[in-house]
């Protein structure tokens, strides 16, 4: 479908019913990315990386009881303590190495309360109930075919005018590509979840609008946006397909899916539902939501419990996925030495308070254009920073604070300016764990720092008080209460192991009728058709955002246009305010 003008965006908006009402829950950071999926694989190392946003009461198996202990999500609504999931994406060198991408934030989930005159009980639109979950998407897809399952998960080639695609598009983007997934909205109104975590959902006859099947009733629907920084890679295309693949090895991004954990409030997100809809999408007008701040979404994070590198330059992809590009369906997985057993918290510091007595303290900040968080010497090592090699030279020179940042920066003084300080005081409803998460260029199973984010370590006051690391907060959401069974609401023949087999998902989506593909959409058809009406929002909303979402991540506010790598590097000669934080600063070509 041809984007549509600037005009008719406004005229869509102006025109369009309540039926197409919205609003935008912003995730500022992933929560945790590992190869974790409590809902395909409860309790057991999933096959591929995923980056999961949400309530820290994550776990490898969870229920709604879970969600509920979260003491924080990246999500900023307090209200909301789900999870929310997909695959995370990697560049494939020429020289068969595998480079994470960074995300740009974390993501954006659209509720929209999409309901149509045939529904059940129009136009009654029901929250999502506790304990529900479902999938959209398979993993194992790698071609095309024109379901409204594949229908439902486009690519959206930011800064230039192509039509988002179902796969990988071949070309650069400018501004980054979003990567988006909209769920199934109609429900069969009794189960929970479904053996393959699909078929207690339904997709409506237009994908993403439309009437339900049979006697389904309507939830509201969402939809997810992913943006990944490719823009860092454009000097490193070769030969003649793009580079990028998902973690479970997919180059054409068929593939692609992602995974909802309800954790809402229900009372809540009824009453959003019902009556939050104004047509601007803007989250904050609707009076029944609390917010945390951007800061404290951000730091909301929970170590991973897997013992590989996600981040980074890598010989395989985590989990040692091999590339598989079909068109057949994708094989398992080869385990190669790839962990298979969840281990405990990876905890993202050293302790060094017996060897050297120096107390991590947290993850701090160091945002650009501003002066230096530690401001007594610095000293980079590109292939040799270690925690240790940082601390042994700020003790050398006297000092009694180090951090490490950006992988290779080490940085000394002799205090930490509160305002650049964990977050824990300014917040205590966040984890505080911090997204420091980069690996150190000396040894990739020492965590140094971030982009603008700074490990901080400091020396213990030795006067008979103890040298105690901070203590992190970390929920382990693992399923413990069990307090799903006091629900009436079954979970349709779901036994723990059960996968989803391709026949079940080819018999789920076949059900349902099938959605114009993009191409057959008639470029000239007028937005305020019915169909279209229904439609145009969706696109509307999404390309509208790519201004603003890129906006608030602070990407485009750079003033002198260089990529987030390259700004970061420069941001001591530059006046540049970009928001700070929220970037993983993961390392990428352009800072290797
Ligand atoms: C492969 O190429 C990437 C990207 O240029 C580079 O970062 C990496 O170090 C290379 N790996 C090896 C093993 O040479
Ligand atoms: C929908 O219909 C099917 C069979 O036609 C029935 O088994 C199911 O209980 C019905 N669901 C609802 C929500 O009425
Ligand atoms: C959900 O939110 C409502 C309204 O704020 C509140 O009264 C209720 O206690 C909350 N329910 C739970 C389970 O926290
Ligand atoms: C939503 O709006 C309706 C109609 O104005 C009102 O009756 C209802 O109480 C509202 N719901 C909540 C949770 O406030
Ligand atoms: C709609 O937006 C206005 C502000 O633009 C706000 O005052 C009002 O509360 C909002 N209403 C709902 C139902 O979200
Ligand atoms: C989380 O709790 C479960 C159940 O108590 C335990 O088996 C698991 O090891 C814990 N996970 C971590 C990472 O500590
Ligand atoms: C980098 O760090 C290593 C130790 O990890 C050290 O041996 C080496 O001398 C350092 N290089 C520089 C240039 O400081």
């Amino acid at each position: 479908m041809r984007q549509p003008t600037i005009t008719q965006l406004i005229m869509a908006f102006t025109l369009a019913t309540t039926a197409s009402a919205f609003f935008r829950l912003p995730c500022k950071s992933p929560l945790v990315v590992e190869r974790a999926d409590p809902v395909i694989s409860p309790g057991k190392i999933s096959g591929h990386v995923h980056s999961i946003m949400g309530g820290n009461g994550f776990g490898f198996e969870m229920d709604y009881a879970s969600t509920q202990l979260s003491t924080c999500s990246s999500c900023t609504v307090t209200q909301d303590m789900s999870n929310y999931w997909v695959p995370t994406l990697y560049y494939k060198a020429e020289n068969g190495s595998f480079i994470s991408v960074g995300q740009n934030g974390g993501a954006t989930i659209y509720y929209l309360q999409r309901s149509d005159p045939t529904d059940a009980n129009y136009p009654h639109i029901e929250a999502f109930p506790e304990g529900f979950r479902m999938v959209a998407g398979d993993p194992m897809l790698r071609s095309y075919s024109d379901t409204n399952e594949q229908n439902a998960i486009t690519f959206a080639c930011l800064g230039t005018n192509t039509p988002e695609t179902n796969g990988f598009p071949n070309i650069k983007c400018p501004d980054g590509l979003r990567v988006q997934v909209f769920f199934p909205s109609c429900w069969n109104g009794v189960d929970l979840d479904s053996a393959n975590h699909k078929s207690h959902m339904a997709y409506p006859s237009g994908s993403d609008h439309g009437s339900c099947p049979g006697n389904f009733t309507r939830l509201v629907s969402i939809f997810y946006e992913v943006i990944w920084n490719t823009p860092d890679f454009d000097g490193l295309w070769y030969g003649d397909s793009q580079p990028f693949l998902l973690s479970s090895g997919d180059q054409t991004g068929y593939g692609y899916h992602g995974d909802f954990v309800n954790g809402w409030n229900v009372s809540t997100l009824q009453a959003a539902v019902d009556n939050c809809t104004n047509l601007s999408g803007v989250i904050e007008e609707c009076p029944y939501f609390d917010f945390i701040t951007d800061t404290a979404a951000q730091a909301c994070v929970i170590p991973p419990s897997i013992n590989e590198q996600v981040f980074g330059v890598m010989p395989n992809l985590p989990g040692c996925n091999v590339v598989q590009n079909g068109p057949a369906i994708s094989e398992a997985q080869s385990k190669c030495e790839a962990p298979t057993q969840i281990g405990p918290f990876q905890l993202p510091y050293v302790d060094l308070t017996s060897s050297k007595g120096f107390a991590y303290v947290g993850c701090g900040s160091d945002p650009g254009g501003q002066p230096r968080t530690l401001l007594g010497v610095q000293a980079n090592n590109a292939t040799g920073m270690t925690v240790e090699y940082c601390v042994d030279y700020c003790v050398s020179r006297g000092f009694s604070v180090a951090g490490l940042e950006f992988s290779s920066q080490c940085f000394c003084d002799n205090s930490i300016p509160a305002d650049r300080a964990p977050i824990p005081s300014l917040e205590p409803m966040c984890s505080a764990v911090g997204n420091c998460a980069m690996p150190c260029s000396g040894d990739s199973k020492e965590v140094c720092g971030g982009a603008s984010l700074i490990s901080l370590y400091q020396k213990c006051k030795g006067n008979g008080s103890p040298c105690e690391n901070i203590h992190l907060p970390i929920i382990n959401g693992s399923m413990s209460t069990g307090s799903t069974s006091k629900s009436p609401v079954h979970l349709q023949g779901l036994s723990s192991s059960a996968e989803p087999s391709s026949s079940a998902l080819t018999s789920a989506t076949s059900s349902s009728s099938v959605l114009p593909t993009e191409e057959s959409t008639p470029a000239t058809s007028s937005p305020f058709s019915t169909t279209s009406a229904e439609t145009t929002p969706l696109v509307a909303t999404s390309t509208l955002l790519t201004t603003t979402s890129i906006s608030s991540a602070g990407y485009d506010v750079d003033t002198n246009g260089q990529s987030p790598s390259s700004t970061y590097h420069n941001h001591h000669h530059t006046h540049s305010h970009r928001a700070r934080v929220g970037i993983q600063g993961y390392p990428t070509a352009v800072t290797a």
